[in-house]
């Protein structure tokens, strides 16, 4: 099978994680979890960096770190990875999904201003996800949120190294969250981390995630998590951040080669990308003209040993969700089931992409 994400694991990895052992680093502390918060800092032109066991936990931390609690409504796009909802879930909070327009995927702006309108003060945080790796358009979700004086919190699981008008994804939000987990651009086996400019907020999320532990004598003051990211995580990750900018390049290859591939069809578009941002092209997905031909196509290439599979379904359709406060455009309802992503680890070979570009010229929606 050609892979349709994997890590890329050329770096220092084996030589930090012996380091890890020789020096007895391995848990919930050590120089690479400091060494990796201040690396993900400094790559956001933020002033603080916390390491988290994932990126649901630092979207968790996040949220009540801004002081969201039962009762609190948090607007999610209605077309994101479960997590981001589960997260507001654990909060106590209700999620209220807006929808995504059909320009770029993210937010719609319109929908987001209906919803603060609709919801009477009841929405306390907007979660604005980079889908793909492709930034929201911050700019008019930051004047929106500014009206209502609602935070945002930007989810950037998949979107590290993505800039939008120039500046880095991370760098706009109250705070931001990453995720390392194995089908992420730069892994950690599994992790994640947050961003932020606050110093308060950074040190509150920093002790939550640690048990909200006060002192070596075993006191707490508030009910707290065990969020906080191991050594032997970290010492992945630093490696996988030395070799980042060379990754993303990959990636992007990748993306513009698979987007001249398909150019001019009329049964499979490439995701979009705006001029207004640089995506890091974590994810490369088509959209198909329906269902069936997602299907169909995922059908193809896996039986000519291509891992593809079908991507996000809108949240709304979701048992868990189909009760939520919704705000809809009809976009992440017919993205649902249409997305099928590719092959696209940074380490795809040349030719095997080309295997994988030979079997979508020989099918047709
Ligand atoms: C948009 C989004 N948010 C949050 C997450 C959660 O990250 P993790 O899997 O590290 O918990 C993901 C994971 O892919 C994601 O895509």
């Amino acid at each position: 099978m050609i892979p349709l994400s994997i890590p890329d694991l050329r770096g220092r990895e084996i030589e930090y994680l012996t380091r890890c052992v020789e020096d007895n680093w391995v848990s919930s502390a050590g120089p690479f979890v400091t060494e990796l918060e201040e690396r993900m800092a400094a790559i956001c032109n933020c002033s603080h960096g916390v390491a988290t066991v994932n990126g649901t936990a630092a979207l968790h931390l996040s949220l009540i770190g801004l002081g969201i609690s039962p009762g609190d409504a948090v607007v999610v796009p209605d077309w994101t990875f479960a997590a981001t909802a589960n997260a507001v879930m654990h909060a106590g909070a209700t999620p209220v999904l807006v929808d995504v327009n059909a320009e770029n995927w993210t937010l719609d702006p319109q929908c987001l201003h209906r919803a603060l309108a609709g919801e009477e003060g009841r929405i306390k945080a907007i979660v604005a996800v980079h889908a793909l790796g492709h930034p929201a358009d911050m700019d008019s979700i930051l004047e929106i949120a500014a009206v209502h004086g609602v935070p945002v919190i930007e989810d950037a699981a998949g979107a590290l190294g993505a800039t939008y008008r120039g500046a880095p994804v991370g760098s706009f939000g109250a705070a931001a969250i990453f995720s390392f987990n194995g089908n992420k651009t730069v892994t950690a086996g599994s992790g994640g981390a947050i961003v932020t400019d606050d110093g308060v907020l950074a040190d509150r999320m920093r002790h939550i995630s640690t048990q909200a532990r006060v002192s070596q004598d075993y006191r707490h003051d508030t009910v707290g998590y065990n969020y906080r990211m191991a050594n032997i995580n970290a010492a992945i990750a630093v490696a996988q951040l030395e070799r980042m900018d060379e990754m993303i390049a990959a990636k992007r290859a990748i993306a513009a080669r698979y987007d001249s591939a398909i150019r001019g069809r009329n049964d499979l578009e490439p995701m979009p990308r705006m001029n207004w941002a640089e995506s890091c092209c974590w994810l490369y997905s088509v959209r198909t003209k329906s269902t069936e031909d997602a299907d169909n196509l995922v059908d193809t290439l896996n039986e000519k040993g291509i891992q593809a599979r079908k991507f996000w379904r809108s949240l709304s359709e979701q048992a868990p969700y189909a009760k939520s406060p919704t705000y809809a455009n009809g976009v992440a309802g017919a993205l649902g089931g249409r997305i099928v992503s590719l092959p696209c680890s940074s380490n795809l070979s040349q030719a095997d992409q080309s295997i994988v570009i030979d079997a979508l010229d020989a099918w047709t929606g």
